[in-house]
């Protein structure tokens, strides 16, 4: 019999986590994607796209496909699911995990300014600099360009996905996707002639806050958000590593081993799934086949150039 693991990914941990549970005796790793990104980065193991329909939903995904373990490897800033996930584990009895790697901590010689959230971000960010970096994804641009003093600048905007609102006239996009590194980061600072970076703690690759610190350029950072999971919360682990560790701990990959020839003698989710959940999670599929990276320049306004750690 194969014991499911599900992951809860769009992440580098996610992804690490799969490969490292793929092939294990006895053991199928699923990662579910939220299907936001049109080239997802390679996955081992199935992959389930498209989110599940709030808590209601993945209490009903969890039932219909017994997952042994959940494990929410999501990014720090996705708190809708990391909330759903701590609410329907518990709900339906999966033992579930939070992995998430913890935020960056300052440096000598960094100049950041700490703030509560994007609104916070844009208010503060013109008396700062003339030339802003921004990288905090799509969440928080209503904020920024809500901002009248942000509209008004020649922002650069990073993002992996382009950008559905219209932006203002100076505001540029550049449509890169990490890892990026100091050289990259250094680069661009220069080129861009940044003044101000603007960005989550994410945590994981810091380049870009190397080569601001070198540069002596001000970071605004946006804390992390809170998560609305009620007395839900999850175990937490800061790394992959930590993460094996609790999964081994269950033990939940002591089953016969594979056939020789590496097939997974078991069904996979979708097959053990009831005929409505099979029609649901029809975006369920073998990862491996996407480009290992996705890395372009999309010159909205005459921008044109190669990203910074492009491969
Ligand atoms: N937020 C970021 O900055 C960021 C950065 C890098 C990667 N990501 C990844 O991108 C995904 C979406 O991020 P977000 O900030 O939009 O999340 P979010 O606000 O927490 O989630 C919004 C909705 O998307 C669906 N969803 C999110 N992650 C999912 C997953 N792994 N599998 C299935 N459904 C998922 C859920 O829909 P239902 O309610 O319908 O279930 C959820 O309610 C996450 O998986 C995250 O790991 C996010």
């Amino acid at each position: 019999m194969t014991t499911t693991v599900l992951v809860l990914g769009g992440t580098t941990e996610g992804r690490e986590l799969a490969a490292a549970l793929d092939g294990r005796p006895g053991l199928q790793v699923v990662t579910s994607l939220a299907g936001r990104v049109q080239e997802p980065l390679p996955l081992a193991g199935p992959v389930r796209s498209g989110g599940f329909g709030g808590v209601d939903g993945l209490v009903a995904w969890l039932r219909a496909h017994h997952p042994a373990l959940l494990v929410d490897a999501t990014h720090p800033y996705a708190t809708r699911i990391t909330g759903a996930a701590a609410q329907a584990a518990a709900r339906a009895q999966v033992p579930a995990l939070r992995l998430a790697r913890p935020g960056w901590t300052p440096q000598v010689g960094d100049r950041w300014h700490r703030v509560p959230d994007a609104a916070a971000a844009a208010a503060v960010l013109p008396a700062l600099g003339s030339r802003p970096l921004l990288t905090t994804g799509h969440g928080g641009l209503p904020a920024f360009l809500a901002a009248d003093g942000c509209a008004r600048l020649p922002v650069l905007l990073r993002c992996v996905e382009p950008v559905a609102e219209p932006l203002p006239a100076p505001w540029r996009v550049l449509l890169a996707r990490g890892p990026f590194t100091v050289e990259g980061e250094r680069e661009l600072l220069h080129r861009e002639r940044i003044d101000v970076l603007v960005t989550r703690d994410s945590g994981g690759s810091a380049a870009k806050l190397d080569a601001a610190r070198e540069a002596g350029t001000p970071v605004v950072v946006l804390d992390r958000p809170r998560v609305a999971s009620g007395d839900r919360a999850l175990p937490q682990v800061p790394t992959v590593a930590a993460a094996l560790a609790w999964i081994d701990g269950r033990g939940v990959s002591c089953a016969p081993p594979r056939r020789s020839d590496g097939c997974d003698p078991g069904p996979g989710p979708a097959a053990q799934a009831p005929p409505g959940d099979r029609q649901r999670d029809r975006s369920l599929s073998r990862g491996g086949n996407a480009p290992m990276f996705r890395t372009i320049m999309h010159p909205v306004r005459h921008f044109h150039g190669r990203a910074p750690g492009a491969r």
